[in-house]
């Protein structure tokens, strides 16, 4: 399974903040915002990635992140001269995903919580699986509808009048088939390749798989400067409570086995003396003590 992050877009709801640095490179809490999209897909068994972004950004991402080898994994990079939709990603990243199944994650939605994501990872067959998650303002989102039994009966993208509380949230898994359904898709009234279109095509075809995201899960917005605010307020909530990190790419790439005990231990030695080295520290020195 190759994974994508999508990182690109104008930023401007952010603005004077995305002037210089992108959105997903802001900070939440105590690491830039691409590290928990990172770590969700790490977590999931993705090796290989593919980062797309502006080639105003993508130079920065390039420094963050480099070919991938302190995470265990490789990174390509592309270019997204305009954001032209979502979907335009598997039109860019197409001689990277290859004959292979490919995950798109948004490179600013954060996830925690629960195993659905390595469950669907895992379970995968083919076709598309999606997720659905309850929210209080559907209307900002692709809205999925289920019947009766649960089945899913359509998908629209930001809808005035949303037929459910489901929310799609940014993280969908395709089969290789999504490289051909993103070359035949046309720009929808806004002029974006829009990734619901996708969806509604694998739903037409009958291999749309939604699957609905529990009560205890989080997903995070960090689009706005008070919805960034809290997005950091959580992740500090969570991590000085229970003494562990949300979205720490080197920890979910040890326990996945990306990375070996002394690989770790030598990415951590390599860090300046900070608090999220001596979080890693901790780990490999837990590992040790078994
Ligand atoms: O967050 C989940 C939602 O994301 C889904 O429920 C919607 O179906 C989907 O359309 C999308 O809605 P948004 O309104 O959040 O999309 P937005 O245009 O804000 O883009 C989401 C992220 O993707 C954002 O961080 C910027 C990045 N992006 C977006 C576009 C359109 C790109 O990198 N390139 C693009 O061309």
């Amino acid at each position: 399974m190759k994974g994508i992050i999508l990182a690109g877009g104008a930023g401007s709801r952010l603005y004077p903040l995305t002037l210089v640095a992108s959105k997903q490179l802001q900070p939440v809490y105590d690491k830039p915002m691409v590290y928990y999209p990172l770590t969700t897909l790490i977590e999931g068994g993705v090796r290989e990635f593919c980062l797309i972004s502006t080639p105003h950004d993508l130079p920065r991402f390039r420094q963050l992140l480099g070919d991938g080898s302190r995470f265990g994994v490789t990174f390509d990079y592309r270019e997204q001269a305009k954001p032209e939709g979502i979907a335009q990603a598997f039109r860019l990243a197409d001689t990277f995903i290859g004959s292979d199944p490919v995950t798109l994650i948004l490179g600013d939605n954060i996830f925690w919580g629960g195993d659905a994501f390595q469950r669907a990872f895992s379970e995968f067959t083919g076709g598309a699986t999606i997720f659905g998650y309850h929210v209080h303002d559907p209307e900002r989102y692709g809205v999925v509808e289920f019947d009766a039994t649960g089945k899913a009966i359509s998908i629209e993208e930001k809808p005035q009048k949303p037929k459910s509380s489901f929310a799609v949230p940014g993280l969908y898994i395709y089969d290789n088939s999504i490289v051909q359904i993103a070359r035949d898709l046309k720009p929808s009234a806004r002029g974006e390749l829009e990734i619901t279109d996708v969806n509604v095509e694998y739903l037409r075809r009958g291999t749309l798989r939604v699957c609905k995201l529990a009560r205890g899960f989080a997903w995070l917005d960090a689009g706005t400067s008070s919805s960034l605010h809290d997005a950091s307020a959580y992740v500090q909530t969570i991590e000085q409570r229970q003494g562990i990190k949300v979205g720490c790419p080197e920890e979910a790439a040890f326990r996945r086995g990306f990375l070996s005990l002394d690989q770790l231990a030598q990415v951590s030695a390599a860090m300046p003396r900070c608090e999220y080295r001596a979080y890693l520290e901790e780990v490999v020195a837990e590992a040790r003590r078994g």
